[in-house]
């Protein structure tokens, strides 16, 4: 109960000084962030990764993944850069921009819709070994995002950086022909 006031505390704290003029910007995006990390709860919920015979060969893939949203209000996410992989070596990353933002219901979940050109940092044939872990981990990811949106329209413009989210569930598909 006390966490939860307190979110909702900074949260409103975080919103009034976004919306003020940009010296506090950095406050409150780092605000939003150290919330959405006190919550405990990760904003991903899961990947779906879909290899074809040319990641072989271009060493990129698409992934499609799941977003939550811990807050009372909806979010609108409309470009993510993410660092991905095992034991803190980077095997995927992606800077992705939708071409129409994801909207995410309060204390709701919505899937991100194909994300393509997701880099293989260490190149396809190394990164078959992580296959069958099943997970990876976030190493890092920035989102771009408005709060407080209406059906993905107008809201405030946040950026959240530098969350991280351990073990989250990852599917393969083989999509060979
Ligand atoms: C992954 O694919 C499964 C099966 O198609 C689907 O049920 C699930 O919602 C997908 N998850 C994500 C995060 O896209
Ligand atoms: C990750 O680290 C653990 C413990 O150090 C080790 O057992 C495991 O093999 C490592 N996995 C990979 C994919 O590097
Ligand atoms: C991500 O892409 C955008 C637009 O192409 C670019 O402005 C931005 O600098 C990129 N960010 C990173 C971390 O590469
Ligand atoms: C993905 O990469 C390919 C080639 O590397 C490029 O032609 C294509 O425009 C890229 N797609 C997006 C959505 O960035
Ligand atoms: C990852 O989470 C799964 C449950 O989703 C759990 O069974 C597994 O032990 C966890 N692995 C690590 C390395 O934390």
């Amino acid at each position: 109960m006390a966490r939860l006031s307190s979110l909702f505390f900074g949260l409103l704290a975080a919103l009034l000084v976004s919306a003020a003029p940009a010296p506090s910007a950095l406050e409150s995006r780092d605000l939003l962030g150290e919330i959405i990390d006190a919550l405990g709860i990760g904003l991903v919920t899961g990947i779906n990764a879909t290899i074809t015979l040319e990641t072989l060969v271009d060493n990129q893939l698409s992934i499609t993944f799941g977003a939550q949203n811990p807050l009372i209000f909806e979010l609108t996410l409309d470009s993510v850069v993410s660092s991905a992989g095992i034991n803190g070596t980077e095997y995927a990353t992606f800077n992705h921009t939708f071409t129409k933002g994801v909207v995410v219901p309060p204390l709701g979940t919505a899937n991100s819709g194909i994300v393509p050109n997701v880099t293989l940092t260490q190149g396809a044939i190394n990164s078959l070994a992580i296959i069958p872990l099943g997970y990876l981990d976030i190493l890092n990811i920035d989102i771009h995002l408005r709060a407080l949106t209406i059906d993905g329209a107008l809201g405030i413009p946040l950026t959240i950086t530098g969350l991280h989210q351990k073990n989250v569930t990852t599917t393969y598909t083989l999509a060979l022909s």
